[in-house]
């Protein structure tokens, strides 16, 4: 009995300890509740600090009668943001509208790249060591969007900002072993560039899975446009959510592992980069190793075919188009 309570305490002062402080903003969303589940789940969260502008109260009470040791807090309104992000050490930002059918992500910007600013200054006032995982859409331009505000704040660390882009990764896995009847979890597709359209860019050619072309040209597009099949789907209700909430948790994890000091940590994100900097495009998506300052290293994007580096170029034009209009968003206001 004894000894069972002193495990228990040692145990939640251990957890207290090294949790950290994962605030999510946009928590009653479509992604946000999903992933706020999954991370009340996470036993490297200490705090769960909810914010939206509707119905974080009873999102936050629901969760925090999970019997996890994350304690959740509620915060609503704009009033309430800085008791949402103070302490923080994560931030992830799902908030802000989805697509409906028809609409390109970039359709979202005139929206998203309001809201995206305003938190991105909360973050900079309450929270400027926290390191910020992007959702929202378009990921190519709120990404810079964010870095901006930060600059002006002067607040900016390339390593602790991320595009979280890992929803494609998980597509490429789950439609590659879907067609050569392999488990998903066993296939690893680098998918670089961005996060919309014609700049996911899967590198097929460095899986080690022989393709013909057709497969190749089939897959790459499916890959690059496998959004749309939910948002078509959902008919006019939204876009991914629930797959999203599930590669927005893993890269959470991932990043909290790191930081606890675990090596060897890969995961693909949209980062300030020096990959396609050559090219004009300052932020990339290729796999980056964490450690316990965010961006550890860098990988290059690695061999391309000849069908790839063609799609490689298209994808840097386009790149550098979106994050030009998030640069500007914040430059020109
Ligand atoms: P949703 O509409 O279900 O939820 C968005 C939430 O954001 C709502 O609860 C809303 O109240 C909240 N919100 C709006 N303005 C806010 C503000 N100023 N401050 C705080 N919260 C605010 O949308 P859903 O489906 O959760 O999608 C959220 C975003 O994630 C969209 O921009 C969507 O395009 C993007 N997304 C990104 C993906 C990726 O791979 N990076 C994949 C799927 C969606």
């Amino acid at each position: 009995m004894f000894a069972t309570q002193l495990f228990r305490r040692s145990f939640s002062s251990s957890v207290a300890m090294h949790g950290k402080k994962v605030a999510v903003l946009g928590a009653a969303g479509g992604i946000g509740q999903p992933l706020s589940l999954l991370l009340k789940l996470n036993p490297l969260v200490s705090e769960l600090s909810l914010y939206d502008i509707v119905n974080t109260p009873g999102v936050a009470a629901d969760l925090s009668h999970i019997n996890t040791p994350a304690k959740v807090t509620g915060h609503k309104g704009a009033e309430s943001l800085g008791e949402a992000l103070t302490g923080s050490d994560v931030i992830v930002i799902p908030a802000g509208v989805p697509r409906k059918p028809g609409m390109t992500r970039d359709d979202l910007f005139n929206t998203n790249a309001n809201i995206v600013k305003t938190l991105a200054e909360g973050a900079a006032k309450y929270a400027p060591k926290a390191h910020l995982l992007i959702i929202s859409n378009p990921v190519n331009s709120t990404v810079p969007i964010v870095a901006e505000v930060l600059k002006k704040h002067g607040v900016f660390d390339p390593a602790r900002l991320f595009g979280v882009t890992s929803l494609d990764v998980v597509r490429a896995s789950t439609f590659v072993a879907a067609i050569k009847g392999k488990n998903p979890e066993d296939v690893h597709v680098h998918v670089v560039g961005g996060h919309s359209g014609v700049t996911i860019l899967p590198l097929l050619s460095q899986t080690g899975i022989k393709f013909t072309q057709d497969e190749i040209e089939k897959l790459t597009h499916r890959i690059q446009y496998g959004g749309d099949e939910v948002v078509k789907a959902k008919d006019g209700t939204g876009s991914a959510t629930l797959s999203m909430a599930q590669a927005g948790a893993r890269f959470t994890n991932s990043l909290l592992k790191a930081l606890e000091g675990q090596k060897g940590i890969v995961e693909p994100t949209f980062v300030f980069s020096p990959v396609a900097q050559k090219e004009g495009a300052d932020f990339f998506a290729t796999n980056v190793e964490l450690g316990t300052g965010g961006v550890a290293k860098i990988h290059p994007v690695g061999p391309m075919s000849d069908y790839e580096q063609k799609l490689y170029a298209e994808a840097v034009v386009e790149l550098k188009k979106n994050i030009a209009k998030g640069v500007q968003f914040v430059k020109g206001a």
